[in-house]
C-alpha cells in the first residue's frame, strides 16, 4: 500500500481496530480514517454510507463488530446476529459504491463448524453444524465472508477476508459480562489477588484447547496481506499452537501471583472442545507470529494494571 493511500479503519478503537491503527501509524501511513461508535453507528445505513462516501478511503479495513464471550452471546443472540450483519453489509455497500480498491474484512475462526476437522483449514467452512453457544454471531461473520466472496465474483472488488484466532492484548475488554476467556481470567485472577481470596471458580472443566494470537502480531498480518493477498478464500490467522484452559489458568494465575485454589464449575458450558487453525497458507506467504505466549500475557497484564491506575 501507498503511504499516502487513505484508509479507513471501522472499529479504531476497539482492541483490533487500534492495534491496526497504530501499526500503519507506526509504518507511516499518515492518512488514517476512523469514527467511534458515538460519532458514527455503523448500523445506521443512511449515516454510514453517507460518512464513508464522503471520506472516499482507497483502503477499507472493517475491524467493527459486536464482540463477546459466551455469556454475552447466549444473553443478546438478536444484537450478535443483527448488529453484525448490518454493519458489515452498511460498509461494503459504501465501499461498494465509490470503488473501494482494497478491503479487509475480519471475521473468527467461530466460522467453522464444532467438530471441525483439526487442526482447522480455510476449506472446513460450511462442513458441519456450528457450536450453538455464538450461532447468532458466526452466521453473521460467514455471512460476511460470502459477501466478500459475491462482491469479488459479481463485481470483480479485489477485496479480502482474515479469519484470526482468538486474540488478545492492549484495549481488550475486561468486563466480565461480555469478555472473552483470557482477559476474564487475567480480570479474575486479578481481583481475587487483590481482594485476598483464596479460590477463584472458572467455568467449564478446562479441557478445551485454545490457541491465542497477541492483537499486534494480528495488526502485522492484516497488513501483511493488504499487500500480499489477493484471493476470493478467505485466509485463517494463527499462532500454530494449542494450550488448555488449565493450562492458561495456570500461567495467568502465576504471572498474576495468585496464589490460591482454582475450581471449575462444571455445570458451565465449555464451548468448542478443541480449536487449533491452520494457519499454513499465511505462513507460507511469509507472515509468522513474533510474540509468545507468556510474554504476550505478562505484557498485557502490566498493560491490564496501568489502565486500572488512568
Ligand atoms: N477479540 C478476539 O479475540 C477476536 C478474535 C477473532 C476475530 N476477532 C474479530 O476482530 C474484529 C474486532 O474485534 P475486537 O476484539 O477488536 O472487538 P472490540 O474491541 O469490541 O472492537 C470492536 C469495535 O467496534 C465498535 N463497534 C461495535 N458496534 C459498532 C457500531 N454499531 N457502530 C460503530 N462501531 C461499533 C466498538 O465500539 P464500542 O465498543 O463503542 O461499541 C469497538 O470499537 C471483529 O470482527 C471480531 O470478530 C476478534
Amino acid at each position: 500500500m501507498d503511504k499516502n493511500s487513505r484508509i479507513y479503519i471501522a472499529g479504531h478503537r476497539g482492541m483490533v481496530g487500534s492495534a491496526i491503527w497504530s501499526h500503519l501509524n507506526d509504518l507511516g501511513f499518515h492518512q488514517l480514517i476512523g469514527w467511534s461508535h458515538e460519532e458514527l453507528d455503523l448500523t445506521d445505513r443512511e449515516k454510514t454510507l453517507e460518512a464513508i462516501m464522503q471520506a472516499n478511503p482507497d483502503v477499507v479495513i472493517i475491524a467493527a463488530a459486536r464482540v463477546g464471550g459466551i455469556g454475552a452471546n447466549s444473553r443478546l443472540p438478536v444484537e450478535f446476529l443483527n448488529d453484525n450483519i448490518r454493519i458489515q453489509l452498511n460498509i461494503l455497500e459504501a465501499a461498494h459504491k465509490i470503488n473501494v480498491k482494497k478491503l479487509l474484512y475480519l471475521g473468527s475462526s467461530c466460522i467453522y463448524p464444532k467438530f471441525a476437522q483439526q487442526p482447522i483449514k480455510e476449506e472446513e467452512l460450511l462442513n458441519g453444524a456450528l457450536e450453538e453457544t455464538n450461532i447468532g454471531y458466526a452466521i453473521a461473520k460467514i455471512s460476511g465472508v460470502i459477501n466478500l466472496k459475491s462482491y469479488r465474483s459479481e463485481y470483480g472488488h479485489r477485496w479480502i477476508s482474515a479469519m484470526p484466532t482468538n486474540l488478545y492484548g492492549p484495549n481488550d475488554s475486561y468486563d466480565l459480562e461480555t469478555s472473552h476467556v483470557l482477559p476474564a481470567l487475567i480480570r479474575k485472577f486479578h481481583d481475587a489477588k487483590v481482594e485476598g481470596s483464596e479460590v477463584v471458580t472458572l467455568w467449564g472443566d478446562g479441557s478445551p484447547l485454545r490457541e491465542f494470537l497477541h492483537v499486534d502480531d494480528l495488526a502485522k498480518a492484516c497488513v501483511f496481506l493488504l499487500d500480499n493477498y489477493d484471493s476470493d478464500s478467505h485466509i485463517n490467522v494463527g499462532f500454530g499452537k494449542e494450550i488448555s484452559i488449565k493450562e492458561l489458568a495456570s500461567i495467568i494465575s502465576r504471572i498474576v501471583g495468585f496464589v490460591g485454589t482454582i475450581e471449575w464449575d462444571t455445570s458451565r458450558p465449555n464451548g468448542t472442545p478443541r480449536k487449533l487453525m491452520d494457519s499454513s497458507k499465511i505462513n507460507s506467504l511469509g507472515w509468522k507470529p513474533e510474540i509468545e505466549l507468556e510474554v504476550g500475557i505478562a505484557d498485557t497484564y502490566e498493560e491490564f494494571k496501568s489502565s486500572l491506575n488512568s
